[in-house]
Order: C-alpha cells, then sequence, then structure tokens
C-alpha cells in the first residue's frame, strides 16, 4: 500500500513525510507544484529511501493526478498542498483561489473518479484527508472560549476564506458522493523547514542578520502555538482513528502574544548565540504597521482528538522552541538557500 502527500515540499507537507518514512514501512509519493514555499532541500534525507518517490505536479492537473492514481493505487490522499501566507493573500488574493479552491476541487474530483474504481476492501480502507487550519473560525476576543469543532466558520483574510471554501467542499464530496474524507483544523505551527516569511523564523534569521525584528500594530495578538512534528503525528492519528466525514481540532495548548512569542526567541539567541557586542536582540524590536484585518486571537479547544483519538501533542513550547531555534542555527546552508532573490524581493513588498 502507499499514500499520496500533495504539498509534501514545503512546510508541514516535508515534516509529514519525514516523520511517516520514520515511523511507517510504508511507500509515501510526494507531490509538489515547487512554488517559492516549496523546498525539495526539505526532503534531502530521504531521497534515496526506496519508500519515497516525489513527483513535481500541480493538484489541479486533472491528467496528471488521474494517471498517477492510477499507477499507484494509494490507500490515502493527504492533502497539505496550499497558499499559505496571509499577508501573501493580502497583496495577492489569485493565487490563493487558484490553488486552495479551485484546484482542491480538481484534485476531490480525481479523487472521486479513482475510488469509484476501487474494489470493496480498498474502498472500506480510503481516505482523503484535508489539512485545513484554525483561521476559518475567525477571530477571538481575549475572553471567548477556544475554537471547537463545532464553531461557525467566520474567514476573515482572503486565506482564510480560501481554506473555507476547500473545507466547505470537502465536506460536500463526502456528503454528496460518499467520498471518505477526514478534515483537520490546526492552529499555527512551528519547527524545522519553516519558510522565513512567518513570524518565528522570519524574528530567527532577521535577528541573526541584525535586522529590525518587525512587530504587526502592538504585538498583542494572539496565537496558539503547536510543534510542527506533534501536528504529523495528529494527522496521522486521524488517518488511522478518525471518524470519516468528521473534522478534528489540533492545537499545542500553547496560547502566546506575538510580542511574548519574539522574547522568547530573543532570550534563547541571547544564550545560544550571543550578539558580539552583548546588548540582546530584544534591542532589535520594531513596531510596524498593522497587517490590514488582522484577527487578534485564535485559540484551540482540542478536546475532541484527545478524548476519542488519543492524540495529545508531546513538545511543550519551551521544549519546542528551543528546537527549532537549535535547528536554525545548525542549519545555515538551508537558510542560506531558501533566502533567494524570490525570498528577498517579497521582503522589500511586504516591509517597505
Ligand atoms: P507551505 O506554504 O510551507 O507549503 C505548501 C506547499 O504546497 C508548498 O510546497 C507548495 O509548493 C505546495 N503547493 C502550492 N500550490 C500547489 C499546487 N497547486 N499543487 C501542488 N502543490 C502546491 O505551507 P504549510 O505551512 O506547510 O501548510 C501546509 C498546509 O497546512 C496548508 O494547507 C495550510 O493551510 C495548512 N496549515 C498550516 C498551518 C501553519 O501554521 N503553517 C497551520 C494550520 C494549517
Ligand atoms: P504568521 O506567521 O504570518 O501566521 P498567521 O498570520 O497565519 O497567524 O503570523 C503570526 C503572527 O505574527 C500574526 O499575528 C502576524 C504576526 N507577524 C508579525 O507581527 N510580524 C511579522 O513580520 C509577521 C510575518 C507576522
Amino acid at each position: 500500500m502507499s499514500i499520496l502527500v500533495t504539498g509534501a515540499a514545503g512546510f508541514i507537507g516535508s515534516n509529514f513525510v519525514l516523520n511517516w518514512l520514520s515511523e511507517y514501512r510504508e511507500k509515501v509519493i510526494a507531490l509538489d507544484k515547487l512554488t517559492y514555499a516549496g523546498n525539495l532541500e526539505n526532503l534531502k534525507s530521504v531521497e534515496n529511501n526506496p519508500n519515497y518517490s516525489f513527483v513535481k505536479a500541480d493538484i489541479g492537473d486533472s491528467t496528471f493526478v488521474a494517471k498517477l492514481l492510477q499507477e499507484h493505487q494509494p490507500r490515502a490522499i493527504i492533502n497539505f498542498a496550499a497558499e499559505s501566507h496571509v499577508d501573501r493573500s493580502v497583496h495577492g488574493p489569485d493565487d490563493f483561489m487558484q490553488t486552495n479552491i479551485i484546484a482542491t476541487y480538481r484534485l476531490l474530483e480525481e479523487a472521486r473518479s479513482f475510488f469509484n474504481t476501487l474494489s470493496e476492501d480498498h474502498k472500506n480502507k480510503f481516505r482523503f484527508l484535508h489539512v485545513s487550519t484554525d483561521e476559518v473560525y475567525g477571530t477571538l476576543s481575549s475572553s471567548d472560549p477556544a475554537f471547537n469543532e463545532t464553531n461557525q466558520y467566520k474567514p476573515n483574510s482572503p486565506y482564510s476564506a480560501s481554506k473555507a471554501a476547500s473545507d466547505h467542499l470537502v465536506r460536500a464530496w463526502h456528503h454528496t458522493y460518499g467520498l471518505p474524507v477526514l478534515t483537520t483544523n490546526c492552529s499555527n505551527n512551528y519547527g524545522p523547514y519553516h519558510f522565513p516569511e512567518k513570524l518565528i523564523p522570519l524574528c530567527i534569521l532577521k535577528a541573526l542578520q541584525d535586522q529590525d525584528l518587525p512587530i504587526y500594530g502592538d504585538g498583542q495578538q494572539v496565537r496558539d502555538w503547536l510543534y510542527v512534528v506533534d501536528h504529523c503525528k495528529g494527522i496521522a492519528t486521524v488517518l488511522e482513528k478518525g471518524v470519516i466525514g468528521a473534522t478534528y481540532n489540533i492545537g499545542g495548548w500553547n496560547q502566546k502574544a506575538n510580542l511574548e512569542v519574539v522574547h522568547t526567541l530573543c532570550d534563547l539567541l541571547d544564550e545560544l548565540k550571543p550578539r558580539e557586542d552583548k546588548r540582546s536582540y530584544k534591542d532589535q524590536i520594531t513596531f510596524v504597521k498593522d497587517r490590514p484585518g488582522h484577527d487578534r486571537r485564535y485559540a484551540i479547544d482540542a478536546t475532541k482528538i484527545a478524548k476519542e483519538l488519543g492524540w495529545k501533542p508531546q513538545e511543550t513550547f519551551e521544549t519546542g522552541i528551543r528546537k527549532t531555534v537549535q535547528w536554525y542555527l545548525d542549519n545555515q546552508h538551508w537558510v542560506a538557500n531558501v533566502q533567494s532573490g524570490e525570498y528577498q524581493n517579497w521582503l522589500n513588498k511586504n516591509y517597505s
């Protein structure tokens, strides 16, 4: 048997593939369009693993996907492929609508056609697992309870609106066509291979390069941080034990204001790689113009997945963030490679 992982060269997809190959003896077909966010270096350590193969493709390329499914006969599709960065969606929503909505619809259609050709036994095993975000639920005030699976969808950014649309399509393909789907809605991830456009890797790298650490608005926006490997294990748990058609919230029970997160990063860097002039990296913190429509707070109530499937995060924020900072210090080659022209263009566009 095999599984098809889409968006496999991105941050979470690549962590998922690495974790899967270390824990299971099952073939992984890794598919990715290799946009600016897809990086085959993330998967370099498994490129000679006989259980791993990679194909460069768009999930919206129906002909290609149909052929791939027929050829490999996977027992599951795990869909990570997406445009994922809120700020980019504000500057240019088009790619988000194209991939997160249209291409996801095409992938669902090919999954449905493939599913209809399967034997009863294979049909019983088959799952389409869609990886989504807590941002579909909108924003919380400081006193609101955390999001659970029954919260109404109230997306606020072009990114979250496009992910909400994809979740609805997945739901409809189950209810209308009987496709055996699972959906996970996860909070903010952090960890190795995180593209440095997102807050945590951006601040680590800017700190080391003696640049300003840009905090949007007052820095009191709250996110619920989860170490990426815990997320990957949560997805594997849902794949194995989840009830067909159900959704599961995955979160770290780790609500932190952005400024607190950046202070923690600075403290760790002060300890692990002190500045030559002995000043704290905190001196580099700069408050900049806020993101338009910036959601104030996200928080996940991950009770359902804990109670029903037995998943809980293994890392605390303190252990996970230390590992993450150390990873960036130890992987300067990876960092140098991703800081390409395209990445510099983005920094100039967003922070000018
Ligand atoms: P990412 O941007 O790092 O990776 C996305 C990957 O998808 C990239 O490798 C990219 O090349 C690929 N891709 C984009 N369009 C494609 C297409 N049309 N066909 C095939 N591949 C395509 O994103 P990520 O942070 O790894 O997020 C993965 C998934 O998890 C996304 O669906 C995202 O919405 C969701 N998610 C992310 C977080 C987070 O904190 N990063 C939290 C919750 C949910
Ligand atoms: P981000 O990593 O982009 O994730 P998301 O928007 O999906 O939550 O941002 C995390 C938080 O950090 C969010 O509240 C926006 C804030 N942020 C900054 O303050 N400065 C930055 O330069 C970036 C990229 C994000």
